[in-house]
């Protein structure tokens, strides 16, 4: 029995004990507690628009509560929106590719729990899945807890911190079954060219890996349209794509996200989903129905969020082409900059992690140490803040940095 004298002892079972918690999440609590504090924390931590959800879906949620989707759903979702999300593939699919149904859809909480389902029922022990780095936090987490084992493959600096399907043959072994694939990439805003993705994709096609391809961040490319694994693959056949509404239409909060799959895979994950969450929330689907359905006043509300990411992300450029500053990779999508801060900060969990603790303690700007993401010499900075507080935390970043390189 527990007393107050005696608190609990708690030893987390098996199933978690080697889970670390989100890294971005727990630097979004550290900033969101200091703010608490009265500190005038800039935030360019959190990986969310700072946009509001446009009207309309607001409104279509608000019209669907009224008229009564307070109730269970379909596990996998509503049809209506299952359709949507097969429309949407559909205009990308390329012509050799048979067409994606409704019911090879499974709608989740988030595209984290379609990433979760897709890795729960597809990997497991024994099996080694590739993870080209950086790469977004959960990716190994997920892999992990689905028992199977994480294999980092680092990004060359050269290329924007991306692999290439040679990489990845060497990676591979005789246990490798799988591939996270995330174009455009959290945390580094790179995007595989068509090329590149491609050759990836017959890599692990002739190899039958399993491919889960994130595509969350795929609408909000700034210099050239981002390629679907849709219009590449050379088959459907093992493929998984995922996507959400978090990030394009600023609906974070909604938690509504998907998996594409071939059917039997599709049938699995609702399955699964059955008995962990049952349906996403009924009042988001609805919402998700009108983002996904009415092209003629969402694509004008992503166009414009894209337009104030990009003058955001040319300003931050401008800043940093002064020279004196971190190395950057080159980012081609909201709404984030990886910067190299090596050499500029030490600690146990590398240069990113004690040069983010620095700065949020010291110069109060909110970032995410790059280990999070597999690459300990990096930091993320977001650009999801207004222009003024963007470049003003930059500038802070770039004044530590050069303070940080001096004192090396
Ligand atoms: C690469 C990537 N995938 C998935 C997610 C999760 O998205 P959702 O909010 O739809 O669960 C995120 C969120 O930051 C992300 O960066």
């Amino acid at each position: 029995m527990t007393t107050a004298s005696s608190p609990l002892v708690f030893t987390p079972s098996a199933n978690i004990a080697q889970l670390r918690e989100s890294a971005t999440i727990a630097a979004s609590a550290r900033a969101k507690a200091l703010k608490a504090q009265g500190k005038p924390i800039i935030d360019l931590g959190v990986g969310e628009p700072d946009f509001d959800t446009p009207l309309f879906i607001r409104d279509a949620a608000k019209l669907a509560l009224d008229q009564g989707a307070t109730r269970y759903t379909a596990t996998e979702g509503i049809l209506p929106l299952r359709e949507q999300v097969a429309r949407h593939a559909n205009r990308l699919r390329a012509p050799h590719l048979p067409p994606v149904m409704a019911n090879e859809v499974v709608v989740g909480a988030g595209t984290k729990q379609a990433l979760f389902n897709a890795c729960f029922a597809l990997f497991g022990p024994g099996d080694d899945v590739l993870i080209p780095v950086p790469a977004w936090t959960s990716y190994f987490e997920m892999v992990a807890l689905a028992r199977a084992n994480p294999v980092s493959v680092m990004g060359r600096r050269a290329d924007n911190l991306l692999v290439d399907a040679d990489q990845l043959a060497k990676a591979a072994t005789e246990r490798t079954t799988g591939l996270m694939l995330n174009s455009p990439c959290n945390p580094t805003a790179a995007v595989y060219d068509r090329a590149r993705f491609t050759e990836i994709l017959q890599l692990a096609h002739e190899r039958g890996w399993w491919v889960i391809s994130d595509e969350i961040y795929r609408r909000l490319a700034y210099d050239f349209p981002a390629a679907s694994a849709f219009e590449v693959a050379p088959s459907r056949e093992r493929l998984v794509v995922v996507d959400g509404v978090a990030k394009s239409y600023a609906m974070t909060g909604w938690r509504i996200g998907w998996a594409i799959a071939p059917r039997p895979v599709a049938h699995a994950m609702a399955s699964f989903q059955s008995h962990t969450t049952s349906n996403p929330a009924t009042v988001s689907q609805h919402a998700a129905v009108a983002a996904l359905a009415r092209d003629d006043e969402a694509e004008p509300a992503i166009a414009a969020m894209v337009t104030e990411f990009r003058k955001r992300r040319d300003a931050c450029l401008a800043i940093l082409a002064d020279g004196n500053a971190p190395p950057v990779v080159h980012p081609a999508v909201a709404f984030y900059l990886f910067l190299d801060v090596a050499g500029a900060a030490d600690g146990p969990d590398g240069a990113g992690m004690a040069f983010a603790a620095r700065l949020l303690e010291e110069q109060h700007v909110a970032t995410v140490g790059g280990a999070a993401f597999g690459a300990p010499d990096w930091l993320r900075m977001s650009t999801a803040a207004p222009l003024a507080d963007v470049t003003e935390g930059l500038r802070r970043i770039i004044a530590l940095w050069r303070a940080g390189r001096a004192g090396q």
